[in-house]
């Protein structure tokens, strides 16, 4: 907590989280795919959908584990055909962001799960790419893109998805590591993200989501991951924790899809206070924001109602979510600026 963190109302506190400037750094825009826009794309590319409505499927949206999510955040991604349809995507996604207050985002994207339908790797960057450029311009919000594998599939074909990226090298800042956690453990993608460590790309990866605390280790130590995506399971290993809190290394948390994929069933019983209050750079994200029920400010309400955090906790976590990012120093210093302008307009002296 700063020193100087005003007095804070705890009546005022919903708005201010709705209110303070935050960067999301665990959003896969696949996972932004509203039914609404999947019912559209598909009769825009006259692709037949299992579902007769938007309330069929999104009626299916009910999950038992992170694998009976990714079956569905799959078959949904199939509407996406065209430089245009991940541009109208990622546009909307990051529209919806700014409203959030959201001042930057770091963007997961899984080209594999194109590339595998015959979409070319052009296609999917270069709509997402152009995206980001506009956003900018049109909503006042920052975004980059992060390459992510699907650790279900071979190392083989991280190695040939990487080749095809890298003429679209300029278009992503870092590679990540998603899909089927338990069963591909990180080491499996020890060289493929040693060679993107030599390309100068930054590295994360998802890892103690529901996997062990022993996958959060290998990410470190063989993935060499700047971030964890997730990483909750960390609780559950004193000297990870300890690890954790001494290096900085951020755990981007998403309350809502740990609740919906059973991690937490219960929010109450969600762990980020624990996590703050440890002293781990902890941050608050959506992940899929349209099969998780939520996006930035509904995930933050929901886990302060929960689980009783004050304002204090809402500014570490704005404050971490920008330290957390990869973006320049001088941002970073402007956002803090504005976080802290924010919070003395709540304050209750
Ligand atoms: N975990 C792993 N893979 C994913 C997720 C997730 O929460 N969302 C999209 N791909
Ligand atoms: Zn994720």
């Amino acid at each position: 907590m700063p020193p100087s963190l005003p007095p804070i109302a705890d009546k005022h506190l919903p708005a201010l989280l709705a209110a303070m400037p935050k960067a999301v750094l665990h959003i896969h825009v696949e996972g932004s795919l509203e039914p609404e826009m999947i019912f559209q794309l598909a009769q825009r590319n006259d692709i037949p959908l299992p579902y007769a409505s938007v309330q069929e499927l999104r009626s299916a949206y009910a999950f038992t584990n992170l694998q009976s999510f990714l079956d569905l955040y799959y078959q949904g991604a199939g509407v996406l055909q065209k430089e245009e349809d991940f541009y109208d995507l990622a546009l909307a996604y990051l529209a919806r962001a700014a409203m959030d207050n959201v001042v930057h985002v770091e963007m997961f994207f899984d080209p594999q799960t194109h590339t595998a339908r015959g979409v070319a790797m052009e296609t999917v960057v270069h709509g997402l790419a152009r995206a980001c450029r506009d956003a900018q311009a049109m909503h006042g919000i920052s975004a980059s893109l992060i390459l992510s594998f699907l650790r279900h599939l071979s190392e083989r074909e991280a190695f040939e998805t990487l080749e095809q990226a890298l003429p679209l090298r300029e278009h992503f800042i870092g590679v990540g590591l998603d899909s089927s956690e338990l069963g591909h453990p990180p080491e499996k993608f020890e060289r493929v993200f040693a060679r993107c460590g030599e390309l100068g790309l930054h590295r994360v990866a998802h890892a103690g989501e529901e996997g062990p605390p022993a996958y959060i280790w290998q990410a470190l130590d063989l993935l060499h991951a700047e971030r964890i995506d997730h990483g909750v399971q960390a609780v559950h290993d004193a000297a990870l924790m300890e690890r954790l809190a001494r290096e900085r290394i951020p755990l981007t948390v998403c309350p809502l899809s740990n609740q919906k994929l059973q991690v937490f069933p219960d929010l109450r019983d969600h762990n980020l206070k624990a996590l703050l209050d440890a002293g781990l750079v902890a941050t608050v994200n959506s992940d899929d924001p349209a099969y998780f029920g939520g996006y930035t400010n509904e995930n933050l309400r929901q886990v302060f109602a929960a689980t009783g955090m004050h304002a204090g906790h809402a500014w570490q976590l704005a404050a971490n979510s920008f330290d957390a990012s990869f973006a320049p120093a001088a941002d970073k210093a402007r956002w803090h600026a504005q976080l802290g302008a924010v919070f003395e307009r709540f304050a209750t002296r």
